[in-house]
């Protein structure tokens, strides 16, 4: 357990499965007590299966065993209502944010000519502005602190074009932009903030997008890649020990930064 990391907090979107919830173990393992906030229910778009409230229940047993506290919310990253609510109880219950990991995001194919609005908004409000309604709430608290550390989850949809996925690539590029703007407007205030670039990684996400596309995940991972490396997909525990990386003191001159996890993808 890392001097660095214990008795930290970590305020995690998408927590309750997939990267979220690995990254959230992950770091109640360094000592971190962890919120965890998760729509926890189906989505009509895209339509395939979300976190539960029983994967937000064993993620807190989990942390706890880990001996460290951990509090789940239910809420939607699109509503700042429920945003508000949730990261002002985080803030009673510790006093303090140290880490915000903007994770929740969702994806879905579609050519730009066939998507619908409906699509488009659920896509960019989701992965792009969600991530931008936490942070404007998380920011003040870290601003007090005069420390912080946001990792954003991109993906190489937010370095590259992406055959149906225009607006996937749209709201994974935009991360990179809130990246390095907030790392601008941040630093005064030792606040850093980067973002991560998975290739396919082993998650429920790609088992929907294979349940909506009629094939397997492994269909869909070899179908955007291109590892250079001998591997269909990465983990969850390599998107979680690249977080640990960032937020650890190894990362605490790095901000602005795109991590790329990619096997090689991006190098052809
Ligand atoms: N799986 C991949 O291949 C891959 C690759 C690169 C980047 N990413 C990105 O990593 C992040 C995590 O993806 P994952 O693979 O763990 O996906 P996942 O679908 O397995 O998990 C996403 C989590 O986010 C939650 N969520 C979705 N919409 C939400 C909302 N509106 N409000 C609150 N919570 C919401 C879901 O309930 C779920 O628990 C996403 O932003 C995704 O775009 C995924």
């Amino acid at each position: 357990m890392s001097v660095y990391l214990k008795d930290k907090v970590a305020f995690i979107t998408g927590a309750a499965h997939g990267q979220g919830r690995a990254t959230a173990l992950a770091l109640a393992a360094e000592g971190v007590h962890i919120a965890a906030f998760d729509i926890a229910k189906p989505l009509s778009y895209p339509g395939y299966t979300m976190g539960s409230t029983d994967d937000l229940e064993s993620l807190q047993e989990a942390c706890q065993k880990a001996g460290v506290q951990c509090i789940t919310f239910r809420g939607d990253v699109r509503l700042d209502a429920d945003v508000a609510g949730a990261v002002a109880k985080t803030e009673e219950k510790f006093k303090r944010i140290d880490i915000l990991f903007n994770n929740a995001g969702i994806c879905a194919y579609g050519l730009a000519d066939e998507l619908t609005e409906e699509a488009w908004d659920a896509m960019l409000d989701i992965n792009l502005k969600g991530a931008w309604l936490v942070a404007r709430r998380v920011i003040p608290i870290m601003k007090t602190q005069a420390s912080g550390a946001i990792i954003n989850n991109s993906s190489i949809a937010g370095l590259r074009g992406m055959n149906r996925l225009s607006h996937y690539a749209a709201s994974k590029w935009g991360l990179v932009g809130l990246t390095k703007s907030w790392a601008i407007e941040l630093a005064p205030y030792n606040i850093r903030v980067n973002s991560i670039h998975p290739t396919g990684v082993d998650t429920p996400m790609n088992d929907g997008l294979a349940f909506l596309e009629g094939s397997t995940p492994q269909e869909i991972a070899e179908r955007s890649a291109g590892n250079l490396l001998d591997v269909p997909w990465i983990t969850t525990d390599d998107v979680a020990r690249a977080v640990l990386y960032l937020v650890s003191e190894s990362g605490r001159y790095i901000t602005g930064s795109q991590l790329v996890l990619d096997a090689g993808l991006l190098t052809r």
